[in-house]
């Protein structure tokens, strides 16, 4: 055969291929027989080995998976994937119900109901008709490149074809039926190889494999629920878009049900509720979803949460354990946290060792008494907890908690203020409360600094290189100590020292969320930012002034205030201060510009401005502009003759933009 004829046919097997997988794999309803399909696989191969020129990553051939990685890239989400709140039972569904329809204005809107799969949550990316990326969800934010392990899933189309935008992003859960999970479990039985705990984990467990070929061999589906975000047009519905993709040839659940009125919620629930055994593959609860995108977009967001959908959960699975101890430890706001010792437990498939008890009342209401047997019980991937004692269980020998009356660790006297439910270490300076404080500083909503994670933060409080926030930005007149460290090489000590500098920068909002004042999340922090944006004016401002901002109450804005009456805190923001911190926000009533947080890289030549343009207009809009591309790099904007940043941008699996791309982008912004 000529080559123009091989590649004609090698197009046409795979056509044919991609058509009969959808068939076969999304829906279920074959049109040709296994052998039939297996000899145009053949042929396809035969052809491929022989002119390995034309093998493309979308050949229905490439899902067998591909060389073993070293670690996977990171993919930045272009929208976070959110997280979901919760209904335990039908008031708390109508409660949510009612509270969006007194914000809509209306009460009767459609809604859709989906189950909720119990699996792991990725997001694919289709470029031209073409799957380009898969990614895990991570931390909302960014997740891992798990694209080669995603291509042998089969029912994940590798083309689609039709009316479709450039490019876009669908939402979905991989998962192990019921079934599969089964066999997976059996062969591995027989194999002598350790057994899942259930098909969540199993599921995750496949999709995480750094080397594909495993992956290829466990039996996941997977179920697309969303859009997360298009380039053009989308319909005006979230129903319509999931007939839309359905036709695009997505596998969606055909358990999914648009519903007229909250009133059809109860009865979907119901019926999946007494039915769920007969379905073949888990689910841990319904997910109830407004509609129309426009009434979806009013509601918006509490934190990452949106509003326009809820999981309504299935009861909760219980065991029971014995309760082996009490124990406490110290929080970053002195706070003793009391949590269950418990023989460990499987529920629903996850072990279980420990609970949080949160305070003494919390026991003493459920009257636990170390060394009682207890019932534990867990939802989904909700936090396990200690329901109750089996108090027929009991022998005589059990024993009643009792909240120290030092610190255990730092010897200093335990009190527990009037009206409150928590008993506090009264020493400021108590090292594990220093030690807390440094983890929340540092951590990803703070002040987010790269390189410096909970493990080395405590080896430079234990070497005495820290005692508290502020020493974090003195640490670049300690370079020869810090080289001096155990696994600390000069290039990594200077990372760190710049990632520190560049905290520096951090937004104001984050800056107050990282003082860890007591009941100051990070989403009050931004409304203490839209009111006052600066700090000195947070410090000076009064209960009265503080409790007039809705959504700020009398306790939040007394801890405020103590907050800032502290002599030692006072100190501690000087000296931040000083370190060039920032703690004014210009505009005033916005904290947020359009590209704020985004850090975007250039490489090559652009043809529209100079480079130092490009990136002055980058920071008028709030973005960065860095030199090298790392794993926090929002975009790498590539011009003609692009260097070597290329490379590492797609190593790392970080979006690359062309110059029209990048120019759309600012004037969008
Ligand atoms: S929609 C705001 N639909 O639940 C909504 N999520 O708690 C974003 N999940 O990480 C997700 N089934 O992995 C949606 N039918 C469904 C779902 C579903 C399972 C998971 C998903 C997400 C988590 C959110």
């Amino acid at each position: 055969m000529a080559g123009h004829n091989v590649r004609e046919r090698i197009e046409k097997l795979r056509e044919t291929i991609n058509y009969h997988n959808h068939r076969y794999y999304v829906l279920d309803s074959p049109e040709i027989s296994d052998d039939e399909y297996d000899g145009l696989m053949g042929e396809l191969k035969r052809l491929e080995e022989e002119h390995p020129e034309f093998i493309t990553p979308d050949s229905p051939t490439q899902r067998v998976g591909a060389a073993p990685l070293e670690a996977f890239g990171v993919i930045e989400h272009r929208e976070p994937m959110l997280s979901m709140g919760n209904a335990f039972s039908n008031d708390e569904l109508l409660a949510w119900h009612k509270r969006i329809s007194g914000l809509l204005g209306e009460e009767h809107f459609d809604l859709v109901a989906e189950p909720k799969m119990d699996g792991l949550a990725v997001a694919l990316v289709y470029e031209n008709g073409k799957f380009v990326t898969g990614a895990t969800r991570g931390d909302g934010f960014r997740g891992e490149d798990i694209t080669q392990n995603l291509r042998t899933i089969k029912s994940i189309p590798l083309v689609v074809h039709g009316d479709i935008p450039a490019r876009f992003e669908v939402r979905g859960e991989v998962y192990l039926s019921k079934q599969g999970f089964k066999k997976l479990n059996e062969d591995r039985a027989k194999a002598g190889q350790p057994l899942f705990a259930n098909p969540r984990n199993a599921a995750a467990g496949s999709v995480r494999q750094l080397d594909s070929r495993i992956t290829a061999q466990r039996p996941l589906d997977i179920y697309i629920y969303g859009l997360g975000w298009v380039e053009g047009e989308n319909p005006p519905t979230h129903w319509e878009t999931l007939e839309y993709l359905e036709s695009l040839g997505f596998k969606l659940n055909p358990d999914n049900k648009h519903l007229t009125d909250i009133a059809e919620v109860e009865d979907y629930y119901q019926h999946w509720l007494h039915e769920r055994e007969r379905y073949s593959y888990d689910a841990d609860g319904i997910v109830v979803k407004v509609n129309r995108y426009d009434l979806q977009e009013r509601l918006g967001f509490v934190g990452r949460e949106p509003r326009w959908a809820i999981a309504y959960k299935f009861p909760a699975i219980q065991e029971t354990t014995r309760l082996l101890d009490i124990r406490v430890n110290v929080g970053r706001t002195g706070t003793i946290n009391p949590y269950a010792v418990l023989e460990p437990v499987l529920v629903g498939g996850v072990t279980i060792k420990k609970a949080a008890l949160h305070n003494e009342d919390y026991i003493r209401q459920k009257d636990l008494r170390i060394g009682d047997i207890v019932i534990i019980q867990r939802a989904g991937d909700v936090i396990p907890e200690v329901v109750a004692p089996v108090v027929s269980l009991r022998t005589g020998h059990e024993r009643v908690f009792r909240m120290p009356e030092k610190c255990e660790v730092c010897g200093a006297s335990v009190v527990r203020p009037e009206g409150e439910a928590m008993a506090y270490c009264t020493n400021a300076s108590c090292p594990a409360q220093a030690h807390e404080r440094v983890k929340h500083f540092i951590s990803r909503g703070a002040m987010d600094i790269e390189g410096l994670g909970e493990k080395l933060a405590e080896v430079l409080l234990h070497e005495g290189l820290i005692k508290d926030v502020g020493d974090l930005y003195s640490l670049m007149d300690k370079k020869d100590e810090l080289i001096g460290m155990e696994r600390m090489a000069e290039k990594s000590v200077s990372n760190l020292l710049a990632a520190i500098e560049e905290s520096k920068g951090r937004p104001l909002d984050r800056v107050i969320f990282a003082l860890g004042i007591r009941h100051v999340g990070s989403e009050t922090a931004e409304l203490l930012v839209k009111h006052f944006n600066s700090m000195d004016r947070l410090s000076r401002a009064s209960e009265v002034e503080l409790t007039a901002i809705p959504a700020i109450g009398p306790k939040i804005a007394e801890s405020i205030v103590a907050f800032f009456k502290q002599e030692d805190n006072r100190k501690l923001i000087e000296r931040l201060r000083k370190a060039g911190v920032r703690m004014e926000e210009e505009a005033a009533g916005r904290t947020e510009l359009p590209l704020s947080g985004q850090e975007f890289v250039l490489t090559g030549k652009l043809e529209a401005f100079p480079r130092s343009e490009a990136e002055a207009r980058i920071k008028e809009l709030g973005g960065s502009a860095g030199s090298s591309v790392t794993k926090k790099t929002t975009y790498v904007v590539v011009g003609t003759d692009p260097g070597s940043k290329l490379d590492r941008a797609r190593q790392l699996g970080i979006k690359t933009l062309t110059e029209q791309e990048f120019l759309r982008l600012l004037k969008e912004a």
